[in-house]
């Protein structure tokens, strides 16, 4: 039946945000917020879900909604349907070799998994399981050796696109890591609070913490000094990553990569304008999750305006908020080629693995088909902001 899928044995998430729940349950509660948190107040976190909540679906009747066309394509690669699962950074901490898990999933729903520079498993790794084509996303550091080599064994494993993410030169603080000790040295009586979080999530630390090999970090691990706790990490980016990136750097990345090229992090108008100068074969607008900047715009709200500045001259994806086939909707009714989920994917795996991701995608595919039907629009590709009521659309 079109909208209901499957559940995984022993589970019943009906939805996203089922997935959140399971996953708070499952993860000790550091590296649910981990996941889960922003930066600073959250505000920015909050609206790219509220905005997009407070964006209405037009609904239309008596059209033939028999078949719906939800493929596409995007840099000229076939998606099953408009949906990326974006980088997230230490994904192997929420589920034992978790990034590897994803790319099978999405593999199997025919869409497309990105690989993140902060990736537990390698590129090699996730490579060796699937023959499907899957993205790298590279953070710039300051030696820039390492970008070149990761650069290098991304295209050695075929990755077609590299997604620069260009909105971390800094990284946001982000409250919650700093209560629970995520980062930064900690009190003793917080050392044991955490071990006794962790005894209390039994089947995450045997899985993850002792047969998971968390702390790898497969592609930068030869740049790191030995082995590195998520304590010590937020220290080792803040004096790696480059803050002194700017738009000439892109010459430096042409030079090493001769893939399509994506700007991840782009929010304003003239940005994404300047990207589109630079010749990107695509830009992802996006805050990060929420995770950056706060007090800026939320996702769905910059999109309208990035579409409109840019018009065709550049394919344009979105990433935040997205919890739901009906928010692709929104999000493709204004101009974006597909969407990005990070959380999405996140929570799923830490849920229930490889299962957990390709219910997921299943929920948002039977999510995105009734939408599609009961707006009575039929092809994901010709969605415009027609189907939208309210000021956005006519
Ligand atoms: C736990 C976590 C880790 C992330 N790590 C990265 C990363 O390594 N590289 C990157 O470009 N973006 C990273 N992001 C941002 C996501 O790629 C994406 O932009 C964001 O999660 C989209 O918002 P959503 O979570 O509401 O879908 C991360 C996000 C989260 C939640």
């Amino acid at each position: 039946m079109r909208g209901v899928p499957d559940r995984p044995l022993g589970l019943a998430p009906a939805s996203i945000r089922d997935y959140r729940e399971l996953a708070r349950r499952r993860l000790p509660r550091q590296i649910f917020d981990y996941v889960d948190g922003g930066a600073y107040e959250e505000s920015t976190l909050r609206a790219n879900v509220a905005d997009l909540n407070a964006i209405q679906l037009r609904q239309r009747v008596l059209r033939d909604v028999s078949k719906l066309e939800l493929s596409t394509t995007v840099l000229g690669q076939e998606l099953a349907m408009p949906l990326i699962l974006g980088p997230i950074g230490m994904g192997g901490m929420l589920a034992r070799r978790a990034e590897v898990q994803a790319a099978r999933a999405a593999a199997e729903a025919g869409v497309v998994f990105c690989e993140s520079t902060l990736s537990i498993c390698s590129l090699e790794e996730v490579r060796a399981v699937t023959t499907a084509p899957f993205w790298f996303q590279l953070y710039v550091m300051r030696d820039r050796g390492v970008g070149e080599q990761l650069m290098e064994r991304a295209t050695a494993v075929g990755c077609p696109v590299l997604v620069l993410t260009v909105d971390l030169p800094v990284t946001g603080a982000r409250y919650r890591e700093t209560r629970n000790g995520l980062i930064g040295a900690q009190p003793v009586g917080k050392r044991l609070v955490q071990g006794l979080d962790f005894a209390l999530h039994p089947s995450w630390a045997y899985s993850v913490g002792l047969r998971g090999r968390p702390h790898t970090f497969g592609n930068i691990a030869s740049a790191l000094p030995g082995a590195v706790t998520p304590r010590d990490f937020k220290a080792w980016i803040d004096s790696n990553f480059d803050p002194t990136v700017t738009w000439a750097d892109l010459a430096w990345v042409r030079e090493h990569w001769k893939g399509q090229l994506v700007l991840k992090g782009i929010l304003d108008p003239e940005d994404a304008r300047q990207a589109v100068d630079a010749g990107v074969d695509a830009i992802v607008v996006s805050n990060h999750g929420g995770r950056q900047l706060d007090d800026t715009s939320s996702s769905v709200t910059a999109l309208p305006r990035v579409v409109d500045a840019v018009g065709n001259a550049t394919e344009v994806l979105v990433d935040g908020g997205v919890r739901s086939g009906l928010d692709m909707v929104k999000m493709l009714a204004l101009g974006a080629r597909a969407c990005l989920v990070g959380r999405a994917w996140a929570w799923s795996v830490a849920a229930d693995g490889q299962h957990g991701v390709s219910h997921m995608l299943r929920i948002v595919r039977g999510e995105l088909e009734v939408a599609l039907s009961l707006t009575g629009a039929a092809d994901v590709a010709a969605l415009d902001r027609t189907v939208l009521l309210g000021e956005v659309a006519h």
